[in-house]
């Protein structure tokens, strides 16, 4: 039994996410991490909202809510969402709780003793009206290149000039629209992450299995330009982790927070602390999944994100880790994903386009979603949602494939042979050629689950329904028993046991699903098909089953025209 350390990128917590957030990370790590519990291996699987910096605050003005309540309450609603979904979290923490801060806190404080932290001082906008200094994209002002009147502080959107702030005409605050700026002077603490260049690049060289999108865009980020900059790892706002040297204040830092980008990786390890709090477990039962002095040396550890999260994963937090010289237990595969886009477009959280996951599921249960998402997960390039091709996948995998044969088995067993496996006959032939076929294919299936190759595993499980089909269409049980139904009765038998089978195996892409094709079959054992020849006689004679509800509906053309329409507009 190995040992699965399995992290999400945590989401933030201003509003609800959409569908191309959820398959770039929470939902491929619950794939992995239901797979793994499933191979009897020891899983921890760790997500958290993601709750500090501007967009949140902001978020919580605009609700006419205080910061720390809006998040508290955002938190729940995530919360409920990832429940919907069926994402098994061991815990889902938030990266302000107090576990969070003080491991945040002690971090900074290591580095520092380390010589890895400098101060620097910068001039920044300070927004008067505001109350508040501005971080770059929220001020806009005339671009002096090409005079477009809404350039950012960072860029401009019309001719991509990179910007400073302080070249913008006439800037003005895009929170108030105040125009009511100056320039002040401000201390902020740097990371030297140059210093610990070295070792990063050694550290990314030594990961030769990771996915090419991995380490591409660690590589750019190491070599690009003048290489890895030393980064500031502090920020002017309110709401945040207070800067202090562990328990200790900050001189001159009195005020400020870190940033959100150096505490949000922490969390995984904080949420992993929340986790052992609220069992009621000591210190050394986290301390085992992340110290390496205490255990953690036997764990493998595993990250999920979308492709944008990459370098905080590659350099960032891993300078954090490496720079502490303590032994925290560094990332042993990154699974990285590129973008999903939305019916000709893109998602869009600021424009309200796509389907978001509360949406989702007040038209159709998670399993519809999983199976679609998942089975076209942006892998090997950016993918598409189209409401075409999910009312394809789903009335034709599922409902034509996978529910069709659930329903047809079981109806023709029970109205034929009564609420028992029935008994008669042996398996010959046509058996032992789809055992072999079946067998084959789940040890294929097996080995691109492991791997993490989502779309490849989906389509072999996919395959792995196919086979069934076949095998009943080709030995035609309805048609042999009105001569033969010793033999029919064995055909049964057979596709019976194959319907505990598929629900083991479909378990981590449709759990609801699988539940109720087990609990149909009479019986909670979720044994891995290793051996298909055993797995297809595990159901003896004998054994009560009963007939399962639909397990899926088809999506009709009026329903998907319907839906098309509904979420191509703005999100109210
Ligand atoms: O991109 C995002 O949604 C970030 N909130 C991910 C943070 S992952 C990590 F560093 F915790
Ligand atoms: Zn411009």
């Amino acid at each position: 039994m190995a040992r699965i350390l399995i992290t999400s990128a945590i989401p933030y917590i201003n509003g609800i996410k959409h569908l191309g957030n959820l398959v770039g990370s929470q939902l491929p790590a619950d794939l992995f991490a239901r797979f793994n519990r499933a191979m009897g291996h020891e899983v921890m699987f760790i997500c958290a909202t993601d709750e500090h910096g501007t967009p949140a605050e902001l978020a919580a003005a605009k609700a006419g809510q205080p910061v720390a309540e809006y998040c508290a309450q955002m938190h729940q609603v995530q919360a409920e969402i990832a429940r919907g979904f069926r994402l098994s979290f061991d815990h889902f923490g938030r990266s302000s709780s107090a576990r969070n801060h003080r491991l945040t806190q002690a971090f900074a404080a290591r580095l520092d003793q380390m010589g890895l932290i400098r101060e620097v001082s910068e001039s920044q906008v300070y927004s008067i009206d505001d109350g508040r200094f501005l971080p770059d994209r929220y001020i806009e002002g005339t671009c002096p290149n090409c005079g477009f009147t809404s350039a950012r502080g960072d860029q401009c959107d019309n001719c991509t000039k990179q910007l400073d702030p302080t070249d913008l005409i006439d800037p003005r605050s895009t929170i108030s629209g105040s125009t009511n700026l100056e320039v002040r002077e401000t201390k902020h603490l740097y990371l030297m992450q140059r210093t610990l260049r070295g070792k990063l690049e050694a550290w990314i060289d030594s990961k030769k299995d990771w996915p090419i999108l991995t380490t591409s865009i660690a590589k750019k980020w190491l070599n690009d330009g003048d290489g890895l900059q030393d980064r500031g790892i502090t920020r002017d706002l309110h709401w945040g982790i207070p800067v202090q040297k562990g328990d200790a204040p900050w001189p001159g830092m009195e005020g400020k927070v870190f940033y959100v980008w150096f505490d949000a990786p922490i969390e995984y390890i904080a949420a992993t602390a929340e986790w052992a709090d609220a069992n009621g477990l000591p210190d050394a039962a986290w301390q085992r999944w992340w110290r390496t002095d205490m255990g953690a040396s036997d764990v493998s550890y595993y990250q999920f994100m979308g492709k944008d999260n990459v370098p905080f994963h590659t350099l960032s937090f891993p300078a954090t880790i490496l720079g502490s010289g303590e032994p925290w237990k560094l990332v042993d595969y990154l699974k990285s994903f590129n973008y999903l886009n939305y019916d000709g477009g893109q998602f869009s959280t600021s424009r309200g386009r796509g389907v978001f996951m509360d949406q989702a599921l007040s038209i159709l249960p998670s399993d519809y979603w999983r199976w679609w998402l998942l089975s076209h997960a942006p892998e090997s390039s950016d993918a598409e949602f189209t409401w075409e091709n999910f009312q394809a996948s789903v009335n034709k995998d599922l409902a034509d494939v996978l529910g069709n044969l659930v329903s047809r088995v079981t109806k023709f067993a029970k109205a034929k042979f009564g609420d028992q496996i029935p008994a008669g006959g042996d398996f010959g032939p046509q058996e032992a050629a789809v055992i072999a076929d079946l067998g084959a294919r789940v040890a294929e299936y097996t080995a691109l689950m492991a791997g993490m190759e989502v779309r490849k595993a989906a389509a072999e499980l996919r395959a792995i329904w196919v086979l069934g089909n076949e095998y009943l269409q080709g030995a035609a049980p309805w048609t042999v028993v009105k001569t033969d139904p010793e033999r029919a009765q064995a055909m049964i038998r057979l596709g019976l046991n194959l319907i505990r089978v598929y629900a083991v195996l479909s378990a981590p892409f449709i759990p609801d699903a699988a539940q109720s094709m087990m609990t149909a079959m009479g019986t909670d054992d979720w044994t891995w098909p290793a051996d298909m020849s055993a797995a297809l006689r595990a159901l003896p004679a004998g054994h009560d089953f009963a007939v399962p509800e639909n397990l899926f509906r088809k999506i009709t053309d009026e329903e998907r025209a319907e839906w098309q329409q509904k979420f191509a507009g703005v999100r109210t």
